[in-house]
């Protein structure tokens, strides 16, 4: 694979909450190029989101080395991650990430506040189906080369993946490549 946009080596992450320890991630090796779009599914708390959020530089991994081209993320500072996030990387959070405590708008807010140049909240809150953020999610892998990368527990979206990477607990148990591939507005939900 030439010059992946992500590389992680041996990614463990240890949750420590006061006695029981998670292994959240268990040894993930992983490298995802850029133009390719790819889709994360396994059961609830099999590592996908703490994955995605260690990429996002959202979260310090426990073991392990993370790449983003050749800035090493794993040795960032929280403000160097900060700036990671401001000037590569996109988040699309759906509902049920949402605070409970903010309002719609409040909630938005959070997420355009971490970005470089955020859309008008009010704007953001017109979004109105999973089809029309996919649409602008493969829109933009294909024009500007991304690495994209969802999680879904909707199994039909991993038609529109270039491949599927599939997470059992905190491992990596297998990784599909997709020779075809559904238009967002073509799969079913
Ligand atoms: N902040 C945290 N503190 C403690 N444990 C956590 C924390 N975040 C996640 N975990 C645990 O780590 C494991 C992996 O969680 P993660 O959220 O990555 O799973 P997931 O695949 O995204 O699940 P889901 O499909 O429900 O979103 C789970 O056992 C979860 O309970
Ligand atoms: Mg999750």
């Amino acid at each position: 694979m030439a010059d992946p946009v992500f590389t992680m080596k041996g990614v463990t992450k240890v949750y420590d909450t006061g006695g029981a320890k998670v292994h959240a991630l268990a040894g993930v090796d992983l490298e995802l190029p850029g133009g390719e779009l790819a889709v994360l599914l396994g059961p609830s708390g099999s590592g996908k989101s703490t994955l995605l959020n260690i990429l996002g530089g959202l979260d310090h991994v426990t073991d392990g080395r993370v790449w983003f081209r050749d800035l090493e993320l794993t040795a960032m500072r929280d403000r160097e991650l900060t700036r990671y996030r401001r000037d590569h990387v996109g988040f699309i959070f759906q509902f049920y990430n949402l605070v409970p405590s903010l309002t719609a708008r409040e909630n938005v807010q959070l997420v355009t506040d971490v970005a470089r140049d955020p859309m008008p909240a009010a704007e953001a809150l017109d979004s109105k189906t999973g089809i029309q953020v996919l649409e602008a999610l493969h829109q933009i892998n294909r024009d500007f080369g991304t690495a994209t990368v969802v999680i879904t527990h909707n199994a039909d979206i991993q038609k529109i993946a270039h491949r599927v990477i599939f997470f059992q607990d905190g491992r990596i148990s297998r990784i599909q490549e997709n020779t075809e591939r559904l238009a967002p507005a073509d799969i079913s939900w």
